[in-house]
């Protein structure tokens, strides 16, 4: 039996999981990226997490028969490169390369959002749907786009950077990580959410958010569902524009479905009801036939599944 294996390169962790050709997860294991010790580091810790779970697994190394890994940041996929991974702190690192010489078995990397939509389109929320937009909203919003089953690329496979559409107007904009005004990314990841909550704490707005320490994306979802009114404007402030988003998706694409992960996703209906209506409400009607919004349901595995996946689609 030929086995892959599938990493998760994220800023605080680094997840592995040994995947079969049907997209089954069959063993995983996690170790930290420290970032802070530099890209040699990091790279330093794949390679010796790949050979540990492997050698805590039955599987032997001859039916390992290639190595994926979606990286957080703009990735060149035709030559195994990192470009830019802000969140991460990675820049030009030829990932690539370095892993398959180590290893002696091929490598492919890919973006961390374009592999959890190759992961929940092959076996999670998307399955047996060919053509689907994933978002992952985390500290960072990530995208990929699945077109006939495989990720689409683009012209050097940096497309469904969907984080980085300019959905905000300017006189409400605020910077992005990727230095550019307007992105999704800025309102609708954990980290827009959290600062939004700062603000209106900072504001002096009338909320239960003041009396929190150091305020989590959960705490502002917990807050709205018990029904505090400057967390319910941020959530659906998030909501509004993720959902302006997905009607400019759906115009250029048509996809059947929008799938919806990451952290900020688990605040449940009050995030999905507000953006089923706002998507409702600026997307033709014919483009909306048949279309559906849901949850992404592979949680932190579709990661490591998608990327084993890049093997086999
Ligand atoms: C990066 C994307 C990444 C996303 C989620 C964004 O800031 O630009 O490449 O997919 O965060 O990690
Ligand atoms: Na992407
Ligand atoms: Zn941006």
């Amino acid at each position: 039996e030929q086995i892959y294996i599938g990493v998760d390169l994220g800023g605080t962790a680094i997840k592995v999981g040994i995947c079969n050709e049907e997209g089954q997860l069959l063993h995983t294991y996690e170790g930290p990226t420290e970032v802070e010790k530099g890209a040699d580091a990091v790279v330093n810790n794949i390679e010796r997490y790949v050979r540990l779970i492997l050698e805590q697994s039955p599987y032997d190394w001859d039916q390992l028969a290639g190595v994926g890994a979606g990286v957080a940041g703009f990735t060149n996929v035709r030559d195994g490169i990192i470009i830019l991974a802000p969140n991460i702190g990675l820049k030009d690192v030829h990932i690539r390369s370095i892993l398959e010489q180590r290893l002696g078995k091929p490598v492919r990397i890919d973006n961390d959002a374009n592999v959890a939509a190759l992961g929940e389109a092959w076996a999670g929320a998307g399955k047996g749907v060919g053509n689907c937009v994933c978002y992952t909203l985390g500290t960072g919003v990530g995208g990929g786009i699945i077109i006939n089953g495989a990720i689409y690329q683009g012209f050097s496979g940096m497309a469904g950077e969907l984080g980085h559409m300019a959905v905000v107007p300017d006189l409400e904009a605020i910077q992005c990580g990727c230095g550019k005004i307007g992105c999704l990314e800025t309102v609708s990841s954990a980290t827009g959410v959290i600062r939004m909550a700062k603000d209106a704490v900072e504001r002096g707005d009338r909320t239960s958010l003041a009396q929190v320490e150091n305020i989590m994306a959960k705490d502002v979802f917990d807050a709205a569902k018990a029904g505090d009114e400057a967390a319910i404007r941020i959530v659906s402030r998030a909501a509004f524009y993720l959902g302006k988003s997905l009607a400019q998706v759906s115009a250029v694409l048509n996809p059947q479905r929008f799938i919806i992960g990451g952290g900020v996703s688990k605040a449940g209906d009050i995030l999905f009801n507000e953006v089923r209506s706002v998507y409702a409400k600026l997307t033709p009607e014919p483009l909306q036939e048949g279309v559906d919004i849901v949850p992404a349901i592979l949680g932190n595995d579709a990661g490591m599944i998608g990327a084993a996946g890049l093997f086999l689609h």
